[in-house]
């Protein structure tokens, strides 16, 4: 398969990068994963804009107009024009003499391949998870490379058979380490507010955009950490994991929340989000 690196298109095992990108030396970059579904683009303009954001935040200055038409040419190349994939695009400060102030002149390193995934029909598909202490730093809102807590998180979950850990901070629930999350209590949908402790999901903002449509009240409020037993429904959502049921919550080893299915309302959502990508 092949990779577009910088401007040209490599066969993957030959790209080079510099030992002195400061992707590599500081995790100085961004990065998007935006979702085709049978080829067709969902919600491309909104990863660009956030990537756009997360730009500005970062103070790269990194030239997004041509990126489109490139990603539709990295799907085209691939051979996933048809098919259900999603393109990873990552931007780097680039090469420089290792100082940890943002050098004068950057070239940035630009990266962008497309692969397969499986956006199935994901109602078959359920979730335990578990929950721990959410120490990211306090700038979630940016899609960084460095995702050195979140892998740590991960690991630990997936090491424990658990699908997700879901962080909290200061007692309220923030996100998955790869995934946004969502409670329904009373049949009202909670989600944490937008700002620094969270990233911006993009399938987050479709599922209030559903919740509206459907006539489901959206608060805009953190759970805390004692209120998810009592919470009628949890899912989560992100671009790979779209809207997965949460079945099993784990707390110190300790299940705080149980349910035998999917929600009544998670399921509404799933059917709507279904007929919004197919
Ligand atoms: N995850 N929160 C974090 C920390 C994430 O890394 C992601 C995305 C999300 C969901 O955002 P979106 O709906 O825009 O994908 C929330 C990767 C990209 C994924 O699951 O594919």
């Amino acid at each position: 398969s092949e990779v577009y690196l910088n401007d040209s298109w490599h066969p993957a095992g030959e790209a080079m990068v510099s030992v002195f990108d400061r992707g590599f030396m500081f995790g100085d970059g961004l990065y998007e994963v935006t979702p085709f579904y049978e080829g067709k683009p969902f919600k491309l303009q909104e990863h660009l804009a956030r990537l756009r954001y997360g730009l500005r935040e970062i103070k790269l200055s990194f030239e997004t107009n041509d990126l489109e038409n490139l990603i539709f040419k990295a799907l085209d190349r691939a051979g996933l024009s048809n098919i259900d994939c999603a393109v990873y695009l990552q931007v780097t400060r680039g090469k420089a003499p290792r100082t940890h102030h943002f050098p004068q002149q950057t070239s940035p390193t630009f990266l962008m391949y497309a692969f397969p995934v499986q956006l199935k029909g994901f109602r078959q598909m359920e979730a335990s998870i578990m929950l721990a202490p959410d120490f990211r730093w306090q700038r979630c809102d940016i899609k960084s490379i460095s995702l050195m807590a979140n892998t740590m998180l991960n690991s630990e979950a997936i090491e424990k058979g658990h699908f997700e850990n879901v962080l909290f901070r200061d007692e309220k629930i923030t996100e998955g380490s790869h995934s946004s999350i969502f409670f329904v209590k009373d049949q009202k949908a909670y989600t944490h507010p937008e700002g620094p402790h969270i990233l911006s999901g993009i399938t987050r903002k479709v599922v209030i955009g559903l919740c509206k449509e459907l006539g489901i009240p959206v608060v805009g409020e953190a759970v805390s950490l004692q209120e998810v037993p009592e919470a009628d429904e949890i899912f989560l959502t992100g671009t790979t994991t779209q809207i997965l049921p949460v079945t099993s919550v784990l707390h110190d080893d300790e299940e705080i929340y149980k349910s035998s299915e999917a929600g009544k309302i998670t399921v509404r959502l799933q059917d709507a989000f279904h007929q919004m990508t197919r």
